[in-house]
């Protein structure tokens, strides 16, 4: 296993990435790292000679109802997980080291803003600031690391297409590589999320997984409109709080009606006892 260094300030991070020579991956995350987030160190591992994986807990993509102060902070635990992946290096900052003093006497900073017609839908509806908190902090680290790769996780199909797209439209030099969900045995998503939820929650919140199978399997025998591949969806969600069930083109994002081309289902739902915000996708 390497030798895994833990740093958690810029000037030191800096200072180390100068004495590496080879490429780096990022693997962004907020802590609290699971078997999803493993997955994404293996990936970058596996493609560059060195890996750096960021544990933020960014508070410019939280609202203010949001659960910022309750986040799992895990940074021993995640240690060990990073250097099962194979990581070379943890930036672990604060978040006074992460922003200047102005986010912190007006709440204001710089911000790295996606276009309205990203971001007003889906999660970006019900989150409103979210993204602008999540491309700007990934802008930071990704000046902060100058990788040549970065690693998102499917689970996150919107900040995915978002970050496509903001690496794009502003010419960062550097590839988004996309990896694929990690799931439980029973089929839920693996979330650092999934710790607050209930025991009976917990049993209920395989459902979400099950309706965008039932949709795939209806889509595999031909069914092609999307609102009867919802309405199956939704079916599964009883007692559910659900956010959105979207069908949109792989493609570019955007809501579709009929399904010709590579779609994604996309569901956002709070489960029905501890009311934990899931998010879940499946390409049908
Ligand atoms: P976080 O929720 O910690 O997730 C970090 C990365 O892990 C994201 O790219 C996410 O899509 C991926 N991931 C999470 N669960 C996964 C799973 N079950 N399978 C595969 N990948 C998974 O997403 C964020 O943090 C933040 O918004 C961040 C990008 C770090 C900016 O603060």
């Amino acid at each position: 296993m390497k030798n895994l260094k833990v740093i958690s300030t810029k000037k030191e991070l800096k200072s180390y990435l100068k004495s590496l020579c080879g490429t780096i991956g990022l693997v962004p995350t907020m802590g609290a790292l699971h078997n999803g987030h493993k997955s994404l160190i293996e990936a970058a591992n596996k493609e560059n000679d060195f890996v750096v994986v960021s544990v933020f807990v960014n508070p410019t993509q939280f609202g203010p109802n949001e659960d910022y102060d309750k986040y799992p902070r895990t940074l021993d635990k995640d240690v060990e997980l990073a250097k099962e992946g194979g990581a070379d290096i943890i930036f672990a900052p604060s978040p006074k080291e992460m922003y200047t003093d102005i986010y912190f006497e007006e709440k204001e900073t710089t911000l790295v803003c996606p276009p309205y017609k990203y971001v007003n839908r889906l999660c970006g509806k019900s989150r409103p600031g979210h993204f602008d908190g999540v491309c700007t902090v990934v802008s930071k680290l990704f000046n902060l690391v100058k990788p040549n790769r970065a690693y998102f996780g499917q689970k996150d199909a919107q900040q995915l297409f978002i970050i496509q797209k903001m690496v794009e439209e502003l010419d960062f030099d550097i590839e988004i590589k996309k990896c694929p969900i990690v799931r439980e045995l029973d089929g839920l998503a693996i979330s650092s999320r999934n710790t607050y939820l209930s025991e009976s929650d917990r049993k209920k919140a395989v459902n979400i997984s099950l309706a965008l199978k039932k949709a795939k399997e209806l889509k595999d025998k031909g069914i092609k409109e999307a609102q009867t591949l919802i309405d199956t969806a939704f079916s599964y969600l009883e007692g559910f709080d659900v956010d959105y069930i979207e069908i949109v083109s792989l493609e570019d994002f955007t809501k579709i009606d009929t399904i010709n081309n590579k779609a994604l289902m996309l569901i956002a739902a709070k489960t029905p006892e501890t009311k934990v915000r899931l998010i879940d996708n499946m390409e049908l």
